[in-house]
C-alpha cells in the first residue's frame, strides 16, 4: 500500500491568499470598468442634453451675468416692459431682467431639460408671477408683444429670424444679440469688447 501524499498546509493558505487577492483585483477592475462606462455615457448624455438643440438654432451655452446686465442696459430695458429671451437656457436673462429691471419676462425653450431647469429657477426665485417659460420652438411662437428681445444663438439662427422679426415685431422693439451679429441688419449700438449688438426695428 502506498503512503498518502502529504501536502503541507502552508500551500493551502498560500493558495487562499492568491485566490482572495485575485478576487479583490477582479472586484477593483470591475468597479473601475463600471466607473469608466458611467463617465463615457455620462459625458455623451450631458453632451446630448446640451447640444442637440443646435439643429434647431443653437446648443446650450449660458451667458455670464456680467454680459446679461450689459445686454439689458444697452437695450435700455424699463420697468413693466416685456422681455423675450428666444432660447432661454436656464432662464437667467429673464430672472435678472425681472429682478434688476422690473421687466416681465417670457422665455421660449425647445429643450425639455432647459425648460424644466428655467421653470425651476423661476419658481426658486419666486418670480412665477413675472416670468413665464414656454416650451416650444421660437420660430413658431408669436413674439409680437415684445418690447425687448434677447438672443444668444448662432449666425445661422439669427439670419433665419429676420423675416419673423420683420413680420411680427412692432416698430421700436429692441433686439439684443450676444456674440453673433444679425447678418444684414445694422446695429444701433455696439459693445465691441463684450460682443453685444443692439438693433431697433
Ligand atoms: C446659447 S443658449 C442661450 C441660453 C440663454 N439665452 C442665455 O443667454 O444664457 C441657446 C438656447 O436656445 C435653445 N434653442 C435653440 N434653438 C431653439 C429653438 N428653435 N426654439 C427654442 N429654443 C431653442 C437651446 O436649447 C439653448 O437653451
Amino acid at each position: 500500500m502506498r503512503a498518502p501524499i502529504c501536502v503541507p498546509s502552508s500551500i493551502f493558505s498560500f493558495l487562499d491568499v492568491i485566490y482572495s487577492i485575485s478576487m479583490d483585483l477582479f472586484l477593483i477592475a470591475a468597479i473601475c470598468f463600471f466607473i469608466f462606462l458611467i463617465a463615457i455615457f455620462g459625458f455623451w448624455i450631458i453632451f446630448f442634453l446640451s447640444y442637440w438643440t443646435f439643429f434647431f438654432g443653437a446648443g446650450l451655452n449660458i451667458a455670464p451675468k456680467k454680459i446679461i446686465r450689459k445686454m439689458l442696459k444697452l437695450a435700455e430695458l424699463r420697468k413693466g416692459e416685456i422681455l423675450y429671451d428666444l432660447g432661454c437656457g436656464n432662464g437667467r436673462i429673464l430672472i435678472l431682467g425681472a429682478k434688476e429691471f422690473e421687466a416681465h419676462g417670457i422665455g421660449i425653450e425647445i429643450s425639455p431639460f432647459c425648460y424644466l431647469w428655467s421653470k425651476f429657477n423661476v419658481i426658486n426665485n419666486s418670480l412665477s408671477g413675472k416670468v413665464k417659460i414656454k416650451f416650444g420652438n421660437f420660430f413658431k411662437t408669436p413674439i409680437s408683444d415684445a418690447d425687448v428681445i434677447t438672443i444668444f444663438l448662432s449666425n445661422r439662427a439669427n439670419k433665419k429670424l429676420i423675416p419673423k422679426f420683420k413680420k411680427e415685431l412692432k416698430s421700436g422693439t429692441r433686439i439684443v444679440s450676444y456674440y453673433w451679429q444679425i447678418p444684414g441688419m445694422i446695429p444701433e449700438k455696439v459693445d465691441k469688447k463684450a460682443k453685444i449688438y443692439m438693433y431697433r426695428m
